[in-house]
């Protein structure tokens, strides 16, 4: 992955005159008649003379949210291109998320280009540069002719509120964010067939030794000596067989203990309760959670949180031969609650079970948990909006965390009744209930039976929001999208400010 260089600039004001950059990123506003200039803007507009708007106007621009309109500057300054971006209709004020998508509509932009100039940041140092790399990200590893570059190297404008010192703060840690995000994306976007349990593996400890973070990983032949019969169960149907893996970051000194678990099957087949063949493909990405879970607790250590925070990441791949699991099979998890399998495709449940009860053994304040867990989460909430179930208080917490970091969760229910569906005529659960009804919150109901009472945990559902198989929109691209890194950061953030 190739991330832009970044630095901090002066005012727009100050930076215009001296800027190398060859683009200048302004943001525009939908005006009743017609496109205004945002903060930042306005010395740009002075070069030329104040007709900016009314250029704008007639070129057709209107402001409208991820419009990207671009005007030569003919020698009015030194940057041969303004680039203006819509930020959309102005309420009380421009929002984050806004900016963000702004900036990620013009990181888009931006490809092919050496250098730019950033305004946006005037209106929000943070949100304009996780939305400028976010939106410059692309994949390109597979493809023989890579197409533009990203853009290489950004200036931000420094906002007029606050210090050189916290602007700098503000870049390093959004830059830092937002290159996590990408960390999940290229995993996510990595193929199946290089992508698999052992692989995963070795790029999780290649992080963690270039981290500081503790490694261990749990191969077939352990995970069978210490019981962890979930994620052997789901792997068994592989050539390529399971791990689980824990990485720790453990600064000096901890006000809280997290421990973040994420699904992590390399490619859902269904296993012997095969998926039908449409959009089978896009199973690739049956490991989002593992990706976000592993970039987090990378995150973690580079920004150091003063948290101890451990990751646990069951790896498997569900796939159908000889071998597989089979509906009707009981399986012994790790901590000894047996389940019968109803529906191997179901399976994501079973391998985070084992690894959520491991993660509990180390006594954790919060357990986070993130999985691409149900096509239901899909129907009930749409590709845009993750599920996010647990314990009353931290649930509605993290909600409102992924809500304003623009991940976009919302808080689901568990229903008492549901939970008798998912009784067994042998063993102590089955892993489906044998109806359609409220799935995303029967496989949230089916973890909870393994979380011990009085822990606050959440479960956040992204089999949506995970993978983008649409167009590209604001700072999202085709593929993989990262969610929920950033909202994982910032919960990491408000429980080592507010424990
Ligand atoms: N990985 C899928 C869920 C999924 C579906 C993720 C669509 C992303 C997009 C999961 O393992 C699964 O197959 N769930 C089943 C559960 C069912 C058998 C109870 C589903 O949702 O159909
Ligand atoms: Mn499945
Ligand atoms: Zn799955």
């Amino acid at each position: 992955m190739t991330v832009p260089k970044l630095a901090l600039s002066d005012n727009t004001g100050e930076a215009l005159a001296k800027t190398r950059a060859d683009v200048v990123v302004i943001g525009t506003l939908q005006g009743e008649d017609g496109p205004l200039l945002a903060a930042g803007a306005a010395a740009v507009d002075a070069a030329f003379d104040g007709r900016l708007a009314g250029l704008l106007a007639t070129l057709g621009a209107s402001g409208k949210a991820e419009e990207v309109v671009k005007v030569p500057t003919l020698g009015k300054l030194p940057a041969g291109v303004v680039l203006a971006v819509g930020l959309g209709k102005e309420g009380d004020a421009v929002t984050p998320e806004q900016v963000r998508r702004a900036a990620g509509a013009a990181g888009r932009a931006l490809a092919g280009t050496d250098r730019a100039l950033v305004t946006l940041s005037e209106l929000d140092l943070q949100a304009a540069v996780e939305g400028t790399i976010l939106g410059s990200y692309v994949f390109t590893a597979y493809r023989s002719e890579k197409g533009d570059a990203p853009v290489a190297k950004v200036d931000f404008a420094s906002p007029s509120a606050g210090t050189a010192r916290e602007h700098k703060a503000t870049l390093k840690a959004a830059g830092t964010i937002a290159e996590a995000v990408l960390v999940a994306r290229d995993l996510i976007n990595t193929p199946p067939n290089d992508l698999y349990p052992a692989s995963f593996a070795d790029r999780a400890k290649k992080l963690a030794e270039d981290n500081g973070l503790e490694f261990e990983v749990l191969d077939e032949k352990a995970l069978k000596r210490k019981g962890f019969g979930g994620i052997l169960g789901v792997g068994g149907g592989s050539s390529r067989p399971p791990r689980l893996l824990r990485l720790a970051y453990k600064p000096a000194k901890a006000a809280k203990k997290v421990a973040l678990v994420g699904k992590g099957i390399t490619f859902d087949s269904g296993g012997i309760s095969l998926k039908p063949a449409a959009n089978m493909d896009h199973m690739t990405s049956d490991m989002s959670g593992a990706a976000g879970v592993l970039a987090s607790v990378v995150l973690a250590a580079k920004l150091k949180y003063p948290l101890e925070v451990v990751a646990h990441i069951p790896l498997a791949e569900n796939l159908p031969s000889g071998t597989s699991y089979r509906p009707g099979d009981v399986l012994t998890m790790y901590g000894g609650k047996t389940v019968e399998v109803l529906n191997t495709d179901a399976e994501g449940r079973l391998v985070l079970v084992d690894a959520m009860v491991r993660a509990a053994e180390e006594n954790p304040d919060y357990l986070i948990e993130t999985s691409t867990l149900t096509g239901a989460q899909v129907v009930a909430l749409g590709n845009r909006t993750a599920g996010v179930m647990g314990s009353d208080d931290f649930r509605d917490r993290v909600a409102a965390i992924m809500q304003a970091t623009g991940e976009n969760g919302w808080p689901m229910p568990l229903p008492e009744e549901l939970r008798a569906d998912l009784d067994s005529r042998l063993a102590d659960l089955a892993n489906v209930t044998g109806h359609r009804w409220g799935g995303m919150l029967a496989a949230g109901i089916f973890l909870r039976e393994f979380v011990a009472d009085g822990l606050d945990w959440v479960h956040i559902d992204i089999a949506g929001p995970s993978f983008n198989t649409g167009s590209p929109w604001g700072y999202t691209g085709k593929g993989g999208t990262g969610v929920p890194v950033r909202t994982i950061a910032a919960v990491l953030a408000d429980i080592a400010a507010n424990g």
